[in-house]
């Protein structure tokens, strides 16, 4: 058996981004540093009781539950993750940290004001079933919030090397984990189909080449993929040297993925359905 083989029968907690990967806590803070501006933006903008209840789901590394306990201090925050290790550190205050597989465990039905999960979805194959129990989670009047990376901005990219690598990065993750990088394109139309109101979506670019935050997280992935990439013959050293080499580029700077957060609200009466 492969690694690679060995990866895709464990899914997640197999494959080059689990959080046992060496840089793997570092990476997941690139990608707090490139997306919590836009996640905090649509948070922001929830009308919640002051008490909020607020579910963090697949929390990572933890800033958007230690922003949302920040925020609403009076309220009660849980994060979950299946693995825990990053949540830790440094402590997050007013934050209740669970261990807990979100495709196997469940909550109380309508226990939360918010329900979000950020880049879990997409990666997890029972995403489908996932978001309609989500929705249970949520107490009338609640609101979800999910956001999901979207590789379909590279498809407009005029640098075939680059769409070769983002789609190579796309492909292995679908091969080894069963993530859909392209399944967030879809979601705000699933909120409206579940019943959820005022649904509304927002895009972040997350650019490359121009040394921003969303670059750094890039960079990192970039580096952490290389060797599933070579392993899985998905790219070449020939390719991975080429990307390098336009990464270094001066004017080079393109959009390979965007984050794409979906906002909707479970009506304070009535139902909820598929
Ligand atoms: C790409 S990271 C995103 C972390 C964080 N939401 C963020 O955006 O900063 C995905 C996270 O989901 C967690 N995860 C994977 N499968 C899970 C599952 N079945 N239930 C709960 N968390 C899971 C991983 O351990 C990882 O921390």
């Amino acid at each position: 058996m492969t690694g690679t083989e060995r990866a895709a029968a464990q899914g997640y907690a197999g494959s080059y981004v689990a959080h046992h990967v060496p840089g793997e806590h570092t990476r997941l803070r690139t990608l707090e540093a490139a997306f919590d501006p836009a996640t905090f933006r649509v948070l922001g903008r929830l009308e919640l009781p002051a008490d909020a209840h607020c579910l963090d789901l697949g929390a990572g590394a933890g800033s958007v539950a230690a922003w949302l306990a920040a925020r609403h201090p009076l309220g009660k925050v849980t994060a979950t993750d299946t693995d825990t290790r990053f949540l830790g550190f440094p402590p997050l205050t007013q934050v209740r940290v669970l261990q807990h597989d979100a495709v196997r465990e469940d909550f109380p039905p309508e226990t939360f004001d918010l329900v979000h999960a950020r880049a879990l979805l997409c990666h997890l194959p029972q995403r489908e079933e996932l978001l309609h129990r989500a929705v249970g989670w949520v107490r009338p009047g609640g609101w979800l919030v999910i956001e999901d990376l979207s590789v379909r901005p590279v498809d407009a990219s005029a640098h075939p090397l680059f769409r070769k690598v983002t789609r190579a990065g796309e492909k292995l993750l679908a091969t080894t984990v069963g993530s859909d990088l392209r399944w967030a394109d879809t979601l705000a139309a699933r909120f409206t189909e579940l019943g959820l109101t005022m649904v509304e979506s927002a895009t972040a670019p997350g650019t490359v080449g121009d040394r921003s935050a969303t670059d750094a997280f890039w960079t990192t992935t970039f580096d952490q993929a290389t060797p599933a990439l070579l392993e899985q013959g998905l790219l070449t050293r020939h390719d991975i040297e080429n990307m390098r080499a336009l990464h270094r580029t001066p004017s080079f700077t393109d959009t390979g993925i965007s984050l794409i957060s979906v906002s909707g609200r479970k009506a304070a009466h009535g139902r909820v359905g598929r």
